[in-house]
């Protein structure tokens, strides 16, 4: 790989020995997928802080700077861990206090976590512990080179944002923090950004539900393939997006897709497809809409619901504001609990405007950090749960055992205040 003179002198140690392991790394990374040279970045989100058993044993051997240098860094020695490079983000990690005796994650877990955050926050890592780090500050501009984890995130970075980003892992976002510098391939050249597939509504996609069930459909289409979308779209918003893409990345692989007329790399059909040729259209009319809508219903036997999750991708502050109007004076069922994720920057003006005190009055509750996918932990007892995300009731039953119904947040609500599902495909 070609490496610039400050690249060569950060391998051979000028700038300590984390900075030379990282660069090792991303120049072992870059030959193993065939790019020719490193590019710059500046906008790092990874994660460091999630606790877990190889993790842990790693701090109890040698501190933070010890599962940084091997889970990160891909380095067994004991090295120092300087401040990081380049802004960097933590995404969601493991649950926070305000899920204690909630779960039966670990108390233990989360007092890690916690000394985990302190380390990495001293060495500028931004805790902003969420996946979806674009709605807490953490904003790149188009044609940014940027170096992200999370399939949810970098789908809404790649798509939305029209910034660049692979999906990463843990220890290319560890190496880019300390470098400032990420492997020059796949999303990151112009050329592999222009659209291979194309996909069509034949019903109107106007509502969050049905942007979740059609990102759902266009990722099983595709998988790992770019998608333009056209048909009867309704303007999205950011939640719509932020479920749509989601979905995508969850029943397939897809890191950038483009809506015509609405994401910024695709002012018309012809430009997402960079003046090529356009493919026949695959169509998504009733008979798939119904497909999806049962494929994610497909784990509910029980209509007992015992737990209602939202906020998956983490919730915006207007989804805060909408859960919190459905239940304004009305009290949860006895036996149903009800969790909404968000980003903890979001619960702060969730807890100004009143929406957390409505929420928790009403037997909710507003956790941050994380979500019972990420710590596979759900309330106790949990036998069947409902959700308005595709991503979750896709996820959880296989990694909880337990049964999901998937509907629009209002059918959730009447979950959550009856603990009964009585929701359909209209
Ligand atoms: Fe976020 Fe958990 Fe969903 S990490 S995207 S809330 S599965």
């Amino acid at each position: 790989m070609l490496l610039t003179d400050e690249e060569k002198r950060m391998r051979d140690g000028a700038e300590g020995e984390a900075v030379a392991a990282a660069m090792d790394l991303l120049i072992r990374y870059g030959e193993a997928l065939g790019a020719e040279r490193l590019v710059e970045t500046r906008n790092v989100a990874g994660t460091m802080t999630q606790p877990s058993p190889a993790k842990r044993k790693l701090f109890e051997e040698g501190g933070w700077a010890r599962a940084y240098a091997v889970i990160n860094l891909d380095c067994d020695r004991d090295i120092e861990i300087p401040r990081m490079r380049v802004p960097t983000c933590q995404l969601q990690h493991g649950f926070d206090e305000d899920a204690a005796g909630l779960t039966p994650y670990p108390a233990q877990s989360i007092e890690l976590q916690r000394d985990a955050e302190s380390f990495y926050s001293e060495r500028g890592v931004n805790i902003l512990a969420t996946c979806t780090p674009y709605q807490v500050g953490n904003l790149p501009v188009r044609g940014e080179h940027c170096a992200w984890m999370e399939s949810s995130a970098v789908v809404y970075c790649n798509s939305v944002l029209g910034a660049r980003t692979n999906c990463e892992g843990g220890a290319s976002t560890g190496a880019a923090s300390l470098t400032g510098k990420i492997p020059y391939w796949g999303n990151h050249l112009p050329e592999n950004r222009f659209a291979t597939d194309l996909i069509r509504a034949d019903v109107p996609i106007d509502s969050f539900q049905d942007w979740g069930m059609f990102g759902y459909y266009v990722g099983e289409i595709v998988q790992e393939a770019r998608p333009a979308v056209i048909g009867s779209l309704a303007q999205p918003d950011l939640a719509d997006l932020k479920h749509f893409g989601a979905a995508t990345a969850t029943s397939g692989g897809v890191e950038l897709y483009h809506l015509p007329g609405i994401t910024p790399e695709a002012p018309t059909l012809e430009a997402a497809f960079g003046g090529g040729r356009i493919p026949e259209p695959v169509p998504y009319g009733e008979r798939e809409r119904r497909r999806v809508y049962e494929t994610l219903n497909a784990q509910g036997t029980s209509t007992d619901v015992d737990f209602i999750l939202l906020g998956c991708p983490h919730a915006s502050l207007d989804q805060l504001a909408e859960v919190a109007h459905l239940l304004e004076g009305r009290r949860i069922h006895a036996d149903t609990e009800l969790w909404v994720m968000t980003p903890r920057a979001l619960r702060t003006m969730a807890d100004r405007n009143g929406y957390t005190r409505i929420i928790t009055e009403a037997g909710g509750r507003v956790l941050t950090d994380s979500c019972p996918a990420m710590s596979k932990a759900a309330p106790p007892g949990t036998r069947v749960f409902a959700t308005d995300s595709a991503k979750q009731a896709h996820y959880l039953p296989a990694i909880l055992g337990i049964e999901a119904w998937f509907g629009t947040l209002a059918e959730c609500i009447d979950a959550a205040l009856t603990g009964v599902w009585r929701g359909g495909l209209r």
